[in-house]
C-alpha cells in the first residue's frame, strides 16, 4: 500500500501557496480524503507503524491530535482493532485532563487529553498529517507518559524535512510516508 500512497499523495495532495498567510505554502490533503483507493492506501501504510514485521499489532491506542490527525488517526485505529483517543486545543475535552504546553513560533499552544483516555502501560501509535517542527508529537508524547502510557511510534502522511522536528522526540520510532 505504501507505493499506491505516494502515488496518490504526489497526485492529491494540492499545494496552496499564500495560505494561511503570505510566504506559506498549505499542503491542502483534502482531495486525497476524497479519494476512496488512494485514502485508504494512505492509512493501511499508516497503519503499518502499529504492527511488527509479522504483521502483529503492537498498540492498544491510536492517538490523533486536532484537527487533521482526528481524519487520519480514526480510521487507523479502526484498521488495527484499537481504541482511539482525540487529542483537542485546551478547554474543548469535558472532563478531567491532562495538559502539556509547547512553544510554537508566538506565544505558546496547550493539548490536552482526558486522564483516564490512555491507561497505565498502554501502547500508543501517534498519526497525524504533517510532522513540522515536532511541537504537537513532543507535546502528545509528554501527555501519553503523563498518564503511564508508553509511546511505540509516530506516524505522519509528511514530513517537512528541512525543519527537524524528529529531532524533538528522537528516542521515538516515525514513520513519514513522504519527506518533504
Ligand atoms: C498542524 C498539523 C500538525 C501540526 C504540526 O496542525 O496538522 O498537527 O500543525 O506542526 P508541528 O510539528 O510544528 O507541531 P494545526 O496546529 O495547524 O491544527 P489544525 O489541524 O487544527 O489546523
Amino acid at each position: 500500500h505504501l507505493g499506491i500512497a505516494r502515488e496518490a499523495m504526489d497526485r492529491l495532495i494540492l499545494d496552496v501557496p499564500d495560505y494561511p498567510e503570505a510566504g506559506v505554502v498549505f499542503k491542502d490533503i483534502t482531495p486525497l480524503l476524497a479519494d476512496h483507493d488512494g485514502f485508504h492506501a494512505a492509512i493501511v501504510a499508516l497503519a503499518d507503524a502499529g504492527r511488527d514485521e509479522s504483521g502483529a499489532v503492537v498498540v492498544d491506542k491510536v492517538l490523533g491530535m486536532e484537527a487533521r490527525g482526528f481524519i487520519l488517526a480514526a480510521p487507523v485505529a479502526l484498521n488495527l482493532e484499537a481504541g482511539f483517543v482525540p487529542v483537542r486545543k485546551a478547554g474543548k475535552l469535558p472532563r478531567e485532563c491532562l495538559s502539556e504546553s509547547y512553544s510554537l513560533e508566538y506565544g505558546e499552544a496547550t493539548l490536552e487529553m482526558h486522564a483516564d483516555a490512555v491507561s497505565p502501560g498502554d501502547r500508543v501509535l501517534l498519526v497525524d498529517d504533517v510532522l513540522a517542527t515536532g511541537g504537537t508529537i513532543a507535546a502528545t508524547r509528554r501527555l501519553v507518559e503523563s498518564a503511564g502510557g508508553v509511546v511505540v511510534g509516530a506516524a505522519v502522511l509528511m514530513e517537512l524535512g528541512f525543519l527537524s522536528g524528529r529531532d524533538a522526540f528522537d528516542d521515538v520510532a516515525c514513520t513519514a510516508l513522504a519527506v518533504i
